[in-house]
């Protein structure tokens, strides 16, 4: 079992070469980053916005001068960015052409459960499905994805992700920076053969060396000298990305997985387990016109993008002390555990000693209860990281081993790191809608060989 192993013979090299070059080792900043389409309306409704989108096989140019074969929404590598607001219901008419079930979840999302894309609730080939979207939430960054039974890793890793960006006028009336200057960034891993084709294997993150951001290898991004706010989503199956800018310039998180944090939380590392979202604001406005600066993986020691300052130009955005303050937390009635372990005989991870079956409840909620997890990684001697994805609801942490979250964790979260040992509480309410949703490790290799589980509100 390899969850955290770092790249073997990686290397870079400082000037462009076409001798020698691996598939996997493609020369850093040679191209820029590309920013995913936007999503056009089918039809505007006085309340809904309607979209049309078709997953197919495509082949998309991830590494420069080789063409790769994908699964996509649409077409491209990252899905079209659909853009929402709170208060407006979003339509979205889901078309499959692959020759296998698919189920679109989004992440993030408080939905009905019909439209949350449970494992078994699939859309059968040659067919179309629509999901309903209420938006009746904060702004956040959200992302859709794959989420069919057993299939979600190699889906997802192939292509089946995109954004879902919903606003709400709070947020807009903060004057964050906006349009240009407000950009999604996803982060993905991949192993890729010399032919440039991506090589999935389950389990096999140790292999999945070349990092991808907006999926193309370390790009880089020409940007005013300004204030511009950054959506960075880790978008791997299974990689922790521990990102610094130019060894650890400011960067002020201002959302996490489910919108605004209360304050802006200045910071030099930003730690985003998979399917973690942060939100940060960085000032370019503080360097000379010339200057680059690198975005790196520090537990990789690779570059994941490069900023190219340019002149300075007018900036009316800003960045308030006071972003949304959190509410007070209802008291919990129940507590439950959640516990990660190994099981030898089977050879892989449960969640309380068992593996993922679509028929079985295994938290039985009420509604409108609030309640406690106290989510323990018992994975010790083997120690490897997972993390905890709970649909339907954003949770608030509490503390890891005790400890008070910190700043970057106290807005909305739907996914939390749990390392080896410890043991994270989180709280949720479990406000209004009924029936059938997953929690699982959202290291998605993980999740499709069962580390998952249903709760059920009723
Ligand atoms: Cu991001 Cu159950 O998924
Ligand atoms: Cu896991």
């Amino acid at each position: 079992v390899q969850a955290f192993a770092r790249p073997a013979g990686h290397r870079h090299h400082a000037t462009t070469t076409f001798s020698g070059r691996a598939a996997d080792a493609p020369d850093p900043f040679t191209v820029p980053l590309p920013l995913p389409p936007a999503l056009k309306p089918a039809a505007v409704l006085p309340d809904a916005d309607v979209y049309r989108v078709t997953t197919r096989p495509a082949v998309a140019e991830l590494l420069p001068g080789l063409q790769t074969p994908v699964l996509t929404y649409g077409g491209s590598y990252i899905g079209p960015t659909i853009r929402a607001t709170t208060g407006r219901r979003v339509i979205v008419h889901h078309t499959n052409t692959l020759d296998m079930g698919t189920a679109v979840h989004l992440h993030g999302a408080h939905v009905p459960a019909a439209h949350d894309g449970f494992p078994t609730d699939l859309i059968n080939p040659g067919t179309t499905r629509t999901y309903e979207y209420p938006n009746r939430q904060a702004a956040a960054t959200l992302w859709y994805h794959d989420h069919a039974h057993h299939m979600e890793a190699e889906h997802v890793y192939r292509g089946l992700h995109g954004f879902y960006l919903l606003e709400d006028p709070a947020e807009r009336s903060l004057k964050l920076p906006k349009g240009a200057y407000d950009i999604p960034i996803m982060l993905t891993d991949a192993r890729f053969a010399d032919d440039g084709s991506l090589v999935f294997i389950m389990d096999d993150s140790g292999n999945r060396t070349t990092l991808l951001t907006n999926g193309r290898p370390a790009p880089y991004l020409p940007v005013a000298g300004r204030r511009y706010r950054l959506r960075l989503l880790n978008a791997s199956n299974m990689r922790v990305f521990r990102l610094q800018l130019a060894g650890g310039e400011e960067l002020v998180q201002v959302a996490s997985d489910g919108g605004l944090l209360p304050a802006p939380a200045p910071t030099g590392t930003i730690t985003l387990s998979a399917a973690e979202r942060a939100d940060v604001v960085v000032d370019f406005s503080r360097y000379p016109a010339g200057t680059r600066l690198v975005l790196s993986d520090t537990l990789t020691g690779l570059p994941v993008l490069r900023f190219d300052v340019e002149g300075r130009v007018r900036d009316d955005s800003r960045v308030p002390s006071v972003l949304r303050p959190a509410a007070p937390l209802p008291p919990a009635t129940t507590v439950r555990d959640v516990t990660f372990a190994y099981d030898f005989a089977l050879g892989w991870f449960t969640i309380n000693g068992r593996l993922f079956d679509p028929d079985r409840v295994d938290f039985t909620i009420n509604r409108g209860s609030t309640e406690i997890w106290r989510i323990h990684n018992s994975t010790s001697p083997i120690g490897v990281p997972h993390n905890l994805h709970v649909h339907l609801v954003q949770f608030r942490v509490l503390d890891r081993n005790g400890v008070p979250a910190g700043p970057a964790e106290q807005g909305p979260k739907d996914t939390v790191s749990v390392a080896p040992g410890e043991t994270v509480r989180v709280q949720a309410t479990f406000t209004d809608h009924l029936g059938r949703y997953v929690f699982h490790c959202h290291q998605l290799d993980h999740s499709s060989m069962g580390m998952m589980a249903v709760f059920e509100v009723v």
